[in-house]
C-alpha cells in the first residue's frame, strides 16, 4: 500500500497543475481531515487520534478521540467520535456538556459554529462563551435554523456550508455577539462533501468524486464570489483546508498534499 501510495505521488508531481503546486506534507499515518488556521495546522488520524505539526513533525495533541478538529480566532474546538464537543483548554482537550455536535469549525470572527449530528441543524456558540469557556459546564448553542452536514466560517468574508444533499450554502455575516445571521444564499454550480473558507476568506470544497475546487470571482459586490475553478490533483481528495498561502489536501488513501500558488 506505502508503495502503490509513493508511486502514485510521484506520477502527480509528473502531472503538475497550471496554478498549483503539490508534494506530499508531513507524513501522518491514515490522515483523514485537516484543519489550518491563524498559522497552526491539526488534524485526525482514522483512529481519531488528533495531531498539531510542528515542523516537518506530527505531535500527539491529547488521548482524546476526535473525528475532527478546528483552530482559528476561537481557539482550537473538536468533535469526538460521540458526537462531544472539546475545546483545549491549557494544553488539554477538555469535554463540554450541551449539545452533541459532529462537527464544530472555530475560524469564525471569535464565535465557533457546529452541525449536529446526522446534518440535522447548524449551530453557533457566541464569541462571548466560545472565548471564555474554561472546561467546566455546559455551552449554550444558538440554533442557526438551517440542516447542514458542514459548516465552515472566517472571519471577515463570511460562512461556508454544505446540506446533506451536498448543496453548498453562504451566510455574508454572522454577528459574534448575538449568532445573528445574514440570512443564507444557494450557491449552484457543484455539489460539495465539504467546504472550508480560510482566515483570509479564500473558498475551497470537495466534490463528490473527491475533486478540488477554488471559489473565484469573490469581491465585496459578490461574496459569494462568482465561479468554481478546478484545482487538480491527481489523486481523490478527501479534506481539504487552507491559511497562509498554503492548501493541505487530504486524500482518500490517507495522504497528506501540501500545495503553494
Ligand atoms: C466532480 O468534479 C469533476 C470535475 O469537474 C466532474 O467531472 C465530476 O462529475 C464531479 N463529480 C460530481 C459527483 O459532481
Amino acid at each position: 500500500m506505502k508503495t502503490v501510495a509513493a508511486f502514485l505521488l510521484v506520477l502527480c508531481y509528473l502531472a503538475g497543475s497550471h496554478a498549483w503546486n503539490c508534494r506530499e506534507g508531513p507524513r501522518l499515518s491514515s490522515i483523514r481531515q485537516i484543519d489550518a488556521g491563524l498559522g497552526k495546522v491539526v488534524a485526525v488520524n482514522r483512529y481519531n487520534q488528533a495531531f498539531v505539526l510542528l515542523g516537518t513533525s506530527w505531535y500527539r495533541l491529547s488521548s482524546i478521540s476526535l473525528k475532527h478538529i478546528s483552530v482559528g480566532p476561537a481557539g482550537m474546538w473538536g468533535a469526538s467520535n460521540t458526537n462531544r464537543v472539546y475545546k483545549s483548554v491549557a494544553g488539554n482537550m477538555l469535554q463540554s456538556s450541551g449539545l452533541s455536535l459532529q462537527q464544530v469549525d472555530a475560524g469564525g470572527d471569535g464565535q465557533v459554529v457546529g452541525v449536529s449530528v446526522g446534518g440535522s441543524n447548524t449551530l453557533c456558540l457566541r464569541e462571548s462563551f466560545a472565548l471564555a469557556y474554561k472546561g467546566v459546564g455546559s455551552l449554550s448553542w444558538s440554533s442557526l435554523g438551517r440542516a447542514m452536514r458542514y459548516y465552515s466560517c472566517s472571519p471577515n468574508n463570511g460562512c461556508w456550508g454544505v446540506d446533506t444533499s451536498f448543496r453548498v450554502y453562504f451566510t455574508q455575516r454572522i454577528v459574534p455577539s448575538n449568532c445573528g445571521t445574514s440570512g443564507w444564499i444557494y450557491v449552484a454550480g457543484q455539489s460539495m462533501t465539504m467546504i472550508e473558507v480560510g482566515t483570509d476568506g479564500s473558498v475551497f470544497g470537495v466534490n463528490r468524486s473527491g475533486q478540488v475546487f477554488q471559489r473565484i470571482g469573490i469581491s465585496s459586490r459578490l461574496p459569494q464570489g462568482s465561479a468554481w475553478r478546478s484545482v487538480p490533483m491527481c489523486m481523490s481528495i478527501r479534506h481539504v483546508s487552507y491559511d497562509l498561502g498554503r492548501l493541505w489536501a487530504v486524500t482518500t488513501s490517507g495522504l497528506l498534499m501540501q500545495c503553494t500558488h
